[in-house]
């Protein structure tokens, strides 16, 4: 069996679950940042599975994975299962992943959600130490089911409720909350670079030692949560005096991907 698991991830979360599966799938396995394939028009899909692990934003799935769903070609009878990390509050955004496979006839045989510590909402400290003990386990069930090609249920809401908490959540979130044009870095910035080394979609340049961010921007928050300053931020925001995050297990250069 060959498979191939395609990530996003922003503060880790994501590349955990990623990682702790590949070392519970049978041979054959890749794990790779589905970021680097953001400018090409077609993905080939040879592999017997395909497994997608994102975050949820507002509810639903990053524009970023639903433009890479978008553009997969599948050549094999594919198996294809995807897990959702967020924050307690999946909302629709498996259903919205196996929507997209449909119109190219093929569908989830699975959807997963793990409930992991957020990194846009603060999850209380024994909730995300409780989440992150439970991990390996709740991954090897998923692994169970991806060794054995079984087809499973789609975790999640798919109603028009959840849809439209989605939009509004978006409405607020992407365009208010976390606008590009609010991001900025404090004085203590030393333009070190890093925020511009961990954004997945190089959407970030250094312009007289300080951080410019362009139009291309997922709110994946890599940038405000892994400045070794701590001087990113957001202003007016919810985030502005949030805690930084990132999972404990990664370090700032397994968040590197090649440009
Ligand atoms: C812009 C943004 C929106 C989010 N929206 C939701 C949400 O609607 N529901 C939820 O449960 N978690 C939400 N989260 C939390 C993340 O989905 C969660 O922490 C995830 O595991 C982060 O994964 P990563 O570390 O791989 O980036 C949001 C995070 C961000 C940055």
């Amino acid at each position: 069996m060959s498979s191939k698991i395609y990530y996003f991830s922003g503060t880790g979360n994501s590349l955990v679950v990623s990682k702790t599966l590949k070392g519970m799938l049978n041979e054959n396995k890749e794990v790779i940042p589905l970021a680097i394939h953001r400018k090409k028009q077609n993905i080939d899909i040879n592999e017997d599975v395909l497994i997608i692990v994102f975050p949820v934003y507002f509810a639903n799935a990053p524009d970023i994975v639903k433009s890479f769903v978008d553009k997969l070609n599948f050549n094999s009878n594919t198996h294809i299962y995807a897990i959702a990390t967020c924050n307690g509050v999946a909302g629709h955004s498996l259903f919205t992943i196996d929507k997209l496979l449909k119109k190219k006839g093929k569908k989830l045989s699975a959807g997963f959600i793990i409930d992991m510590p957020g990194n846009a909402l603060t999850t209380p400290l024994d909730v995300e130490e409780e989440r992150l003990r439970n991990l390996t386990n709740r991954v090897s069930e998923i692994a169970k089911y991806i060794n054995n090609s079984e087809n499973g249920s789609i975790e999640g809401k798919n109603n028009l409720k959840s849809y439209i908490d989605s939009v509004m959540l978006r409405l607020v979130g992407k365009n208010m909350q976390i606008a590009t044009t609010k991001f900025f870095a404090e004085s203590k910035c030393n333009g070190c670079g890093t925020c511009k080394k961990v954004c997945p979609v190089d959407n970030i340049s250094i312009v007289y030692k300080k951080p410019k961010w362009g139009n291309e921007c997922e709110r994946c928050l890599a940038c405000f949560h892994w400045c070794p300053k701590e001087a990113i931020n957001i202003k007016k925001s919810f985030l502005t005096d949030r805690k930084k995050y990132h999972h404990p297990d990664v370090t700032v250069k397994e968040m590197f991907l090649d440009k």
